[in-house]
């Protein structure tokens, strides 16, 4: 399985595997504004009959409010149930935050988590080496609490 930038054209892709694996869903013009204002920075596990098994939607921060606009943020990321423990989550986190840090210069990257997520949040936290910075209350649709984690990307690639 290899790892590739996406790019126009993965949207439908990436949306099927979205909607299969999250209930934060978005509109195919989200994808594309991602990939028309950050091009390198989202990455999708693609098998080699070409089938799209995974993906990492990335940003950099543009909302000119506290956050520093260097700082990068975790969109959405999600691979098919039976590609999972095979440490896709990991390699595509990986790229995307290296790709943060030599392209924009990032020091930071943030994400949210739903606080029951236990998968994903040992990814983050044991993995990644992510730290929760705060909790956001009902930061999701049903009321559930986001972990706001953060890490930093100073001197790592
Ligand atoms: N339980 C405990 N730890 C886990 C689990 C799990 N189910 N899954 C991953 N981890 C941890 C482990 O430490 C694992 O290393 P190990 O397999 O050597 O023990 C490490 O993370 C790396 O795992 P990967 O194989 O890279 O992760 P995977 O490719 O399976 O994807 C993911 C993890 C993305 C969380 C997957 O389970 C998934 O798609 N879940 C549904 C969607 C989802 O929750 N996405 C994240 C939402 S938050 C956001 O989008 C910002």
């Amino acid at each position: 399985i290899t790892i590739r930038q996406a790019r126009a054209g993965d949207q439908i892709a990436m949306q099927q595997c979205n909607l299969m694996n999250l209930p934060e869903n978005y509109h195919m013009k989200y994808y594309l504004y991602h990939f028309a204002t950050w091009p390198e920075l989202s990455f999708v596990a693609e098998t080699e009959n070409g089938r799209v098994v995974g993906y990492v939607l990335a940003k950099m921060n543009d909302d000119s409010g506290a956050e520093s606009p260097l700082d990068g943020h975790i969109t959405s990321l999600s691979v098919m149930r039976s590609y999972r423990r095979l440490g896709l989550a990991e390699r595509l986190m990986n790229q995307a935050q290296r790709a943060m840090v030599e392209l924009y210069g990032s020091k930071c990257v943030s994400l949210h988590v739903r606080v029951s997520n236990k998968a994903a949040f040992s990814l983050y936290k044991n993995t990644l080496k992510f730290d929760v910075d705060h909790t956001e209350k009902k930061y999701y649709a049903d009321g559930e609490d986001a972990y706001a984690m953060k890490k930093n990307l100073e001197g790592l690639y």
